[in-house]
Parts: structure tokens; C-alpha cells; sequence
């Protein structure tokens, strides 16, 4: 169990809330959101993400943030001023750099953002956590994609180099389950749902001693790295075709994706 953070955020009447000198306003709507500004950053995450993030950050103490989804860098800001790392990088696939996250990194040592990379490209994370995040890596938010392939192959990459001890978090995991998601017209609805990659890590969790505990809410779950758990792969390693999940033992039974 986590400590209930000592002073939570208080988030006014208007979704808005101010935190480590910057100032941020909830906003869930996708289309038409708006915009980051310089003086105050749009956040999409409600307060349930913002509880669960403040209650992990009473406990843990990252020196090496990777987010993977930038959008505005609203959340980008937050979990810098949250968790106050050493490092921090991202990785956004729209080419557009957001202006108002690209001040606040030139006012802050050791930060750094890419617009235009795929949470895909391994080998580009490699890259990262080599140059920028000192080969330490302790806590990756994928808050991406939200697809099952492209968040399975950041895992596949990325858990293997997370220190023992860190945490990996994926946001949203449970939207084909959700009501709106049901119709053959909905978002997604040709794509693998993203729990079957939840249903393989628990899988693996079995199989294994790599992971100590795997956290599920209803809209995100963070996978704790096993403290005894060696980095199973070099940073000098270059990417590479063999899985994390080819540890799974299930007796031999295949299961098939929904
Ligand atoms: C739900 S938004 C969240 C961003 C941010 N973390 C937040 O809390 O507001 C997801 C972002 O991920 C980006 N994205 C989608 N697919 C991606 C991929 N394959 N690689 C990197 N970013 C991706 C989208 O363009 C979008 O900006």
C-alpha cells in the first residue's frame, strides 16, 4: 500500500489547480481542447489519475522519468514537479513541438522532449536513456498510443532496461470495455483490446519473478519491477527481435487475442 499523500493537490471549482509554480486546468474534452498556454498548462488527466499519481509519488522517488504521449506536455510538467526527477525525456509522434512545453524546458536542466518519434522506435528509446536519462531508468508512463501492439512493443523494449525496484504505468487500458467503444463504427474497433497485453503481463507475473506486484485500477495499472530482478538486457544491446513475454510458461496452452 502507498502513503496517502501528505498535502493533495486542491483542484478548484473551474478544474483548475496550482502545483510546483505552474498552473494547470482539468480538461477532458479531445476535440477542440484548449491549448496550453504560458500561463497555464491543459491537463487531461481527472482527479482520480492525479490522486493515484500524487499517492505513488508519497512512496517512490524516480530519478529517471520516460513519458511516452506528450500531446500539450501538460503532464509532462506535472510529473516533473511531482516527482522531481533528475532526468526526464518523452516521446510524441506528432511532429509539431508545443511551444509552451518547450519554454519550460529551456528553463529546466536536464529535460528533454521529442515530437515526431513513435513509442515504437526502440531504437530511438535506446538512444534516450543512453544520452539524456544517464542510463537510469525508474518510472515510464505510457499514456501513448492506448494500442495493443505499439504499448506491448514499448514493454517488450522498455521493461527489460527499467531498473529493479521501478515502475512502469499504462493509462487506459480498459477502453474496449467501455459503452463507447462497442460499435463497429467506434474508435478501435478493428484494433486487439489493450487489456489482452494486461492479461499477458499477469501472465508473466506468473511465470516469473521479474514483476512484484501489478496495480490495476479502472483506468490505468502500474507493473512494479521485482527489487531481485536483474536489468535483462544491456543498453548497448542493440534492439532485438526475442520478448520479454517468450518467458511465459502456460503449459503449453496458446490463448488468443480479443
Ligand atoms: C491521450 S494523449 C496523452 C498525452 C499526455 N500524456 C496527457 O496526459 O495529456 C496521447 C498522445 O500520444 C500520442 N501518440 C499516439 N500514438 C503514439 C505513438 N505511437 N508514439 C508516440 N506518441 C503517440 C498522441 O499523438 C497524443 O498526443
Amino acid at each position: 500500500m502507498y502513503a496517502i499523500a501528505m498535502n493533495p493537490i486542491e483542484i478548484g471549482p473551474s478544474q483548475e489547480f496550482s502545483f510546483g509554480g505552474e498552473n494547470f486546468v482539468i480538461s477532458l474534452v479531445v476535440k477542440d481542447r484548449p491549448p496550453s498556454t504560458s500561463a497555464a498548462f491543459t491537463i487531461a488527466k481527472n482527479d482520480h489519475y492525479i490522486r493515484v499519481y500524487e499517492q505513488l509519488a508519497s512512496a517512490f522517488s524516480p530519478r529517471s522519468i520516460l513519458e511516452l504521449g506528450i500531446l500539450q506536455g501538460e503532464s509532462y510538467v506535472f510529473f516533473d514537479k511531482l516527482f522531481k526527477p533528475l532526468r526526464m525525456s518523452a516521446v510524441e509522434i506528432k511532429p509539431q513541438p508545443v511551444a509552451s512545453l518547450l519554454q519550460y524546458l529551456s528553463r529546466t536542466e536536464n529535460r528533454f522532449a521529442h515530437f515526431g518519434t513513435s513509442q515504437r522506435d526502440g531504437e530511438m528509446l535506446r538512444q534516450i536513456i543512453l544520452r539524456e536519462l544517464a542510463d537510469e531508468l525508474d518510472l515510464v508512463v505510457d499514456d501513448a498510443s492506448h494500442t495493443y501492439e505499439e504499448t506491448k512493443a514499448s514493454f517488450e523494449f522498455l521493461f527489460p532496461l527499467l531498473r529493479p525496484g521501478g515502475i512502469y504505468v499504462i493509462e487506459d487500458w480498459s477502453w474496449a470495455h467501455r459503452p463507447d467503444y462497442q460499435s463497429s463504427d467506434a474508435r478501435f474497433s478493428k484494433r486487439h483490446a489493450l487489456s489482452n497485453l494486461l492479461f499477458e503481463q499477469l501472465m508473466l507475473m506468473g511465470s516469473t519473478s521479474l514483476i512484484s506486484e501489478i496495480r490495476v485500477w479502472r483506468f490505468l495499472y502500474l507493473i512494479h519491477k521485482a527489487r531481485g530482478a536483474a536489468r535483462s538486457r544491456e543498453i548497448s544491446q542493440k534492439v532485438e527481435s526475442d520478448s520479454i513475454f517468450d518467458h511465459i510458461v502456460s503449459r503449453g496452452k496458446k490463448w488468443s487475442l480479443i
